[in-house]
Order: structure tokens, then C-alpha cells, then sequence
């Protein structure tokens, strides 16, 4: 599965087999957040057969089932940029994860903050999680704002490049689908801003590691 196809099957997945995480995939998930870490100066952590962080009322709710393993995007308080590096990296993370037959969906408020396992320094916060397994479904597409609405180049105007990116960010997984961010394009860069809101730079940075990750464009 190449990158432009972990993209498109990637849904958010909340019901999970009963079934650990096979050992090559657990480490091939813990090299990944390793290099993710070593990159970016977060730290991500993998925590496997732990049903209690998702064992509360909000994630029951929310329909949580057998979510056992989790990666926990936690780093320093004092990161300026604290929420869309985790968005960044956590998204390069869910889709590897697709690619090796996982299923994934990002967790800001349904799961129990003071259950994560996720060791923490005092100078470090735990931004949200990543639910990961095997699913007992693949999730379902969820419905888009029109492409006028995220982004101010009109379709025929779009180089091939930019509009494959601006597919891949239509795609990304944004909390509540609140889908608020923009992408313009400023000479050869794309420049991808968001609105405020809970959460939003999260998606920020979760929106412009899928749109780089297809387009082969890093943007702004
Ligand atoms: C930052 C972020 C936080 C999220 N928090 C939750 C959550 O607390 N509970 C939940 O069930 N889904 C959560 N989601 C999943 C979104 O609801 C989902 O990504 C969105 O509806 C789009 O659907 P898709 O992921 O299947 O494309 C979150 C997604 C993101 C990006």
C-alpha cells in the first residue's frame, strides 16, 4: 500500500479485535515513534494491553471497544508549537500504521487523561492519544466541506501537485470533522493556516502531513 492509498482508507476505527499487537508490527510502530521522537523533540509513546484508558464513561460512550493499545502524543509544556507538531507526527504514525494493516483513530476527549500510562516529566503534557489495533471494521468515509470552502484556488487553476495535496488534506482527519482549516497558495508554496477552536492545531498539523505526504511538497 503506497501513501496515496493509506490516505484514502484510513477512517477512524473505535471497535477493535480482542487480539494484541503482533510482535514485528509492535516493533516496527516502536522504531517509528523512535525516529519520531528523535525528529521532533516530542515523546511519543507506545502503550500496549492497557484497557483502562479507554475504560470509562465518555469512551463507552463514544463507542470504544477492545481499545487496548494506544500511542500517547505527550512532550514539553514549553513547545511553542506543542499541539501541531503532535497533529504532524502522530499523523505520520496513523498512517504507517494503515500501510501494515492497522487501524487507528485519534482520541482527544473521549479516553481517561488520568488513566493514560503515558510517563510523563513534570515539564511534559499528554496533548490527546491515537487508539490503535486491529479493527473489527475499516471505518467509513466521512463527509467533506466542498473544496471552495477549504480552499481559496479554484480547481482548474490548481497545479497537479497542489490539487493531489489539497485531496489528501480534504481526507485528514480533523476532531469533531470540524474541518476548519484554509490552504492557499503563495507562488510555489502551499500555506495551510487554521481557525481557532479546541483542538484545531492538532488538525493543523495532521492536515499538513497528509497534504505534504501525497503532494511531495512541504508547505508552510
Ligand atoms: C485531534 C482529534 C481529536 C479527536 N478526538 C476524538 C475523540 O475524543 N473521540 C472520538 O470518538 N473521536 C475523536 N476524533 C476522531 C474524529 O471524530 C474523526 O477523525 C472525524 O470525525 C473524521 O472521521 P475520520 O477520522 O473517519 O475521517 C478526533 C480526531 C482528531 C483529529
Amino acid at each position: 500500500m503506497d501513501i496515496r492509498e493509506a490516505v484514502k482508507e484510513r477512517h477512524s476505527v473505535r471497535q477493535y479485535r480482542d487480539i494484541p499487537l503482533g510482535e514485528e508490527e509492535r516493533r516496527s510502530l516502536e522504531e517509528l515513534v523512535a525516529q519520531c521522537n528523535a525528529e521532533s523533540g516530542l515523546n511519543i509513546q507506545l502503550v500496549c494491553d492497557d484497557p483502562e484508558c479507554f475504560d470509562t464513561f465518555l469512551a463507552h460512550y463514544g463507542k470504544f471497544k477492545n481499545a487496548k493499545n494506544y500511542i500517547a502524543m505527550t512532550g514539553k509544556k514549553s513547545l511553542e508549537d506543542l499541539e501541531e507538531r503532535c497533529g504532524y507526527y502522530g499523523q505520520r504514525i496513523v498512517l504507517e500504521a494503515q500501510k501494515m494493516g492497522l487501524n487507528t483513530c485519534w482520541v482527544a476527549g473521549t479516553y481517561g487523561k488520568g488513566k493514560c500510562k503515558a510517563s510523563l516529566q513534570k515539564d511534559e503534557k499528554i496533548v490527546c492519544v491515537i487508539a490503535i489495533g486491529y479493527g473489527e471494521n475499516s471505518g467509513s468515509k466521512h463527509k467533506s466541506k466542498a473544496v471552495e470552502k477549504l480552499c481559496s484556488v479554484p480547481e482548474a487553476d490548481m497545479p497537479t501537485w497542489f490539487k493531489n495535496g489539497v485531496k489528501a488534506a480534504m481526507m485528514a482527519p480533523t476532531a469533531l470533522n470540524q474541518q476548519k482549516f484554509r490552504i492557499a497558495l503563495d507562488g510555489e508554496d502551499a500555506v495551510i493556516t487554521t481557525g481557532s477552536g479546541p483542538m484545531t492545531k492538532i488538525d493543523l498539523g495532521i492536515v499538513k502531513y497528509n497534504f505534504e505526504a501525497v503532494s511531495g511538497h512541504k508547505c508552510k
